[in-house]
């Protein structure tokens, strides 16, 4: 029985990254194109220390383009990129996983990316994102996508940088992996800018979230709730015909269109080719989008359920009481994992609702 194994693996700190000044990182008057794709035309952004920044939009609305350009991992076509004191960046995506060396062990890949830090520290580092015993010694050709998204993971934290930009981090991690990267993210003391389809995710971790809408930013401080909480009265306040269609689709934002918000930033709708995109062909790819969150979203429900029998069985067992803290892990890990299984149930019905507007 693994019962609150993750519960107590995860009580010690990720080295801190160095301080850095207010200002972390800036794009000004960004511009980006694919070909005649202009996905960005002028576009202002910035971080401050200590943000957690997600970015939302719908499928395709520029997203990781803008993480990555922030990242200095993709060069801009214009405008400029410009980084704080001290700053160093981070950047972390599905095929940065790709970057491990096959013939390392885990164990060996965290010892390259942090010597100093010592084997007993990285095995407790390791223990935490769940590789415990001779897991440890697996080489990294052999891992599943998951277990290398761990091993990728640990490595960002192991020597972290001021500024973590991070697309879709959660993809392929199974829920106890989820817990570790949500607990270690939330008392890390640098800055981070995120993409996730996680609304789970997004609300536990945000202090404010960045809306892409076909190349126009708008920031809504506080976190996931707050923001649809927001949209809803903007929905409501907004003059008749002009509304977001109302109805369960219109709360899914990563999802659906929301109108044209105003925005601080420069206007770069004119320059986009607005009737760039088939409108048939827009709907299929967010009928396309929705199938598969919800494919998601039911394949996570069925884990935690199965979880919470596991978790429900060990807590009938009167040996757990012996050991209070133990007892305590698993019983606040049933509390988190009712909390989420209530929010997935909530965001499937609002999926199923969309998708059938659609049919
Ligand atoms: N390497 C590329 N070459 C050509 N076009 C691209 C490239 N990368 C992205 N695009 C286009 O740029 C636009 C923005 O893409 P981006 O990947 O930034 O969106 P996103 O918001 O991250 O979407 P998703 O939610 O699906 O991940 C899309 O129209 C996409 O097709
Ligand atoms: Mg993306």
């Amino acid at each position: 029985m693994e019962v609150g194994r993750e519960s107590r693996g995860i009580r010690f700190a990720f080295p801190a990254p160095p301080r850095t000044g207010r200002r972390v990182a800036a794009l000004r008057e960004a511009r980006k194109a694919y070909g005649d794709n202009v996905v960005y035309a002028g576009v202002a952004f910035e971080v401050e220390r200590g943000e957690r920044v997600a970015l939302v939009g719908p499928n395709g609305a520029g997203k990781s383009t803008l993480l990555r350009l922030l990242a200095g991992v993709l060069p801009l076509d214009g405008g400029e990129r410009a980084l704080g004191a001290h700053v160093a960046v981070h950047y972390y995506a599905q095929h940065q996983l790709d970057a491990l060396t096959p013939a390392l062990t885990v164990l060996e890949e965290l010892e390259r990316a942090a010597p100093e830090l010592g084997q007993t520290r990285l095995r407790t580092i390791l223990g935490a994102f769940l590789f415990s015993g001779d897991a440890v010694d697996k080489k990294i050709a052999v891992l599943s996508g998951g277990e290398k998204a761990r091993v990728a993971l640990a490595k960002m934290l192991v020597r972290p940088a001021a500024l973590l930009c991070m697309d879709e981090p959660t993809n392929h991690l199974d829920l106890a992996s989820r817990e570790v990267l949500e607990q270690a993210l939330a008392t890390f003391p640098g800055t981070i800018v995120f993409i996730s389809h996680d609304r789970y995710f997004i609300n536990r971790l945000a202090t404010t979230i960045v809306e892409i809408v076909r190349g126009i930013l708008t920031r809504h401080l506080g976190n996931y709730d707050d923001y649809l909480a927001a949209k809803t009265r903007a929905a409501a306040d907004a003059t008749p015909g002009e509304g977001v269609g109302g109805g369960s689709s219109a709360r899914y934002p990563t999802r659906s269109e929301p109108p044209p918000t105003p925005s601080p930033v420069r206007d770069a709708r004119s320059t986009r080719a607005s009737g760039a995109q088939p409108k048939q062909r827009k709907v299929a790819r967010e009928v396309r989008a929705l199938r598969q969150r919800l494919e998601e979203v039911e394949t996570q429900i069925h884990a935690l359920e199965a979880r919470l029998r596991e978790i429900g069985a060990a807590l009938g067992d009167p040996a757990l009481y012996t050991d209070g803290e133990r007892a305590r892990a698993v019983t606040a890990e049933r509390r988190r994992a009712e909390e989420r299984v209530a929010w997935l149930m909530h965001e499937w019905e609002e999926l199923s609702a969309a998708l059938a507007a659609h049919e």
